[in-house]
């Protein structure tokens, strides 16, 4: 039987670069309003993050203008899988710490004050959810944050993904929040529910598949209280 393919090879071997060639120019003009960075500008205690991974970062343009709501980030690291990107992320600011590298196998072994998932989970193989999301845990330091932004729809479901009709790709919609908090090892802090549409300046009529969440959750330092 031959191996099922996996989305990620798919990504990891051109379709990434293809979205970023598509995006390039609206991630550098991205200068308005962000729902990551207006959550984590009303985070209290925000002074003391020091150390920030984004994991599918795309171009760094989020990591560029972090110090307008995180002055105390000194360390600024991301990944992702497109090479393409994550060069131009580098030629454009070289304070950043920039890899390649997928969200299944992090090129980062340490872990950050806060960790920032902004629109990658939805693209992630099922085969690599859990190994994904076990990977991105392991990226948080006890006590630390992680956001999580993403669709919302009123329950699970996959979209075929339309920019390639020649393999059966998918994006998979649902609450990745909720994945964090069953652990148990994770608060919800805040969630701020949105249209995705409205953050690229379109409107559309109501529609529970374009919904979506910024959810900041801390990772306490004691999970599990005595008693
Ligand atoms: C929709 S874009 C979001 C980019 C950025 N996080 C943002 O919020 O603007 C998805 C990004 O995730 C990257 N990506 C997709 N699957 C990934 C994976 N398994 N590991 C790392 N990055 C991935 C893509 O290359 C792309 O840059």
């Amino acid at each position: 039987m031959s191996k099922p393919i996996q989305q990620d090879e798919v990504f990891r071997a051109g379709e990434g670069d293809a979205w970023f060639r598509r995006n390039a120019a609206s991630l550098d003009a991205h200068a308005g309003h962000d729902w990551v960075l207006d959550t984590l500008g009303r985070l209290s205690g925000r002074e003391r993050i020091t150390t920030v991974c984004e994991v599918g970062c795309a171009s760094a343009w989020r990591l560029a203008r972090l110090p307008e709501v995180l002055p105390a980030a000194t360390r600024r690291a991301g990944f992702d899988l497109s090479a393409d990107a994550i060069e131009h992320g580098r030629k454009r600011d070289g304070a950043l710490e920039l890899r390649v590298g997928t969200a299944s196998e992090p090129p980062f072994a340490e872990q950050f004050d806060l960790v920032i998932v902004s629109f990658i989970l939805h693209w992630i193989d099922r085969s690599l959810l859990t190994r994904s999301l076990a990977a991105i845990d392991a990226l948080v330091a006890p006590g630390g944050y992680l956001v999580v932004a993403d669709f919302l729809p009123d329950s699970p479901c996959r979209r075929r993904y339309h920019h390639r009709d020649d393999v059966a790709l998918y994006t998979y919609k649902q609450d990745y929040a909720a994945a964090f908090k069953a652990t148990n090892l994770y608060r919800e802090i805040s969630r701020s529910v949105f249209h995705h549409s409205e953050t690229r300046g379109e409107l559309r009529a109501a529609d529970d598949g374009d919904r979506a969440a910024c959810v900041l959750l801390h990772k306490p330092l004691l999970a599990y209280p005595e008693r």
